[in-house]
């Protein structure tokens, strides 16, 4: 058989294979500068940004390791857009692929302002923040709400033309409801999930272990759970899906895949193997020629209930 072809299509950035790196792990790219070639990958997603920089939460602790996962709390730490777009921005293109931006605001003039910046840019799009758990205001407290999701994804969609994906939060009854919301609005591709609210307690101290109290739990530990609101989101929309939580190898990307996303992204995994999104490129391109698939999209969605 030819090679399969991987190239998927998110709104109007084109991809040459479905993976992704996920937001907050990778930082800007500038972290993971050398570890891979991280140009043979889909899509960069890099940290999200504020208008302004922002501190995050103290740094003892932000991070708790947990059985099959982390739990984290950054606070959204981040050089804002200026300096985003003066210094970080530039190496971030030079990788050679796609770059997603990904944006947060306390309000949804000032996810609208972030937008508006990157309109002029190479971004090849923006993905809307409304699901970190670990910031007070802003975040998932858009996320929660399908009628503030959508606000946050018009006032976006009137600031830019770049395909816009607001990244849902598990941390919600319905979550399919949130998506149809974000569609109606304006959305390119929904993608989830974010991180799950989550907790870690010091018995000897009976205080928190992080220092914001509270946290997200990512890594393997979700992962089935994610791949379950994937399978709901893509059953009640139109627009592509972009899944994600505790993918470590083309098995994993594959029930993805198979559940309902167009493309999938990789995050904690990074901490463990820095090449992990190539590793997973190649194993999904060993699948496709093994099962004698000729392209990755007839694989989106034929799981058989
Ligand atoms: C340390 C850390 C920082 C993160 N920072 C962000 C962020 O800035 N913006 C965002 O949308 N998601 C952020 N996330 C969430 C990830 O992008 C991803 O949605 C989540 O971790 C689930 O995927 P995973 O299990 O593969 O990590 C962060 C996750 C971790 C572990």
């Amino acid at each position: 058989m030819t090679k399969p072809d991987l190239g998927v299509t998110i709104g109007s950035m084109a991809m040459k294979n479905p993976v992704m790196i996920a937001s907050g792990i990778f930082g800007y790219g500038d972290e993971f500068a050398g570890l891979a070639d991280y140009g043979e990958l889909g899509a960069l997603v890099l940290k999200t940004i504020t208008r302004e920089p922002r501190q995050g939460n103290p740094p003892a602790h932000r991070t708790v390791e947990t059985p099959a996962g982390m739990v984290n709390a950054i606070g959204l730490e981040n050089v804002g857009l200026d300096a985003f777009l003066r210094d970080k921005l530039p190496a971030a293109l030079a990788h050679g692929t796609n770059v997603v931006a990904s944006i947060a605001g306390d309000t949804p003039e000032g996810f609208a302002e972030c937008a508006r910046s990157l309109d002029g840019t190479d971004v090849a799009a923006i993905e809307i923040n409304i699901s970190c758990p670990n910031v007070k205001k802003g975040g998932m407290a858009f996320g929660v709400d399908a009628e503030a999701s959508a606000e946050v994804t018009a006032a976006v969609r009137a600031a830019t033309k770049k395909p816009i994906i607001p990244k849902l939060t598990p941390n919600v009854t319905d979550i399919a409801s949130v998506a149809q919301a974000c569609e109606r609005a304006g959305a390119d591709a929904i993608s989830l999930t974010n991180t799950f609210s989550a907790m870690v307690i010091d018995v000897e101290g009976r205080r928190p272990l992080l220092a914001a109290g509270t946290g997200g739990l990512s890594g393997p530990a979700i992962r089935p759970a994610a791949v379950y609101r994937v399978h709901q989101v893509a059953q009640a929309v139109e627009v592509p899906v972009v899944g994600m939580g505790g993918i470590w190898n083309a098995n994993d990307a594959l029930e993805f895949i198979i559940a309902g996303a167009s493309a999938v992204a990789v995050g904690t995994a990074l901490y463990a193997d820095p090449a992990a999104g190539n590793r997973i490129v190649a194993g999904i391109r060993e699948y496709l020629q093994r099962h004698g698939i000729r392209q990755v999209s007839d694989l989106v969605g034929s799981i058989q209930l």
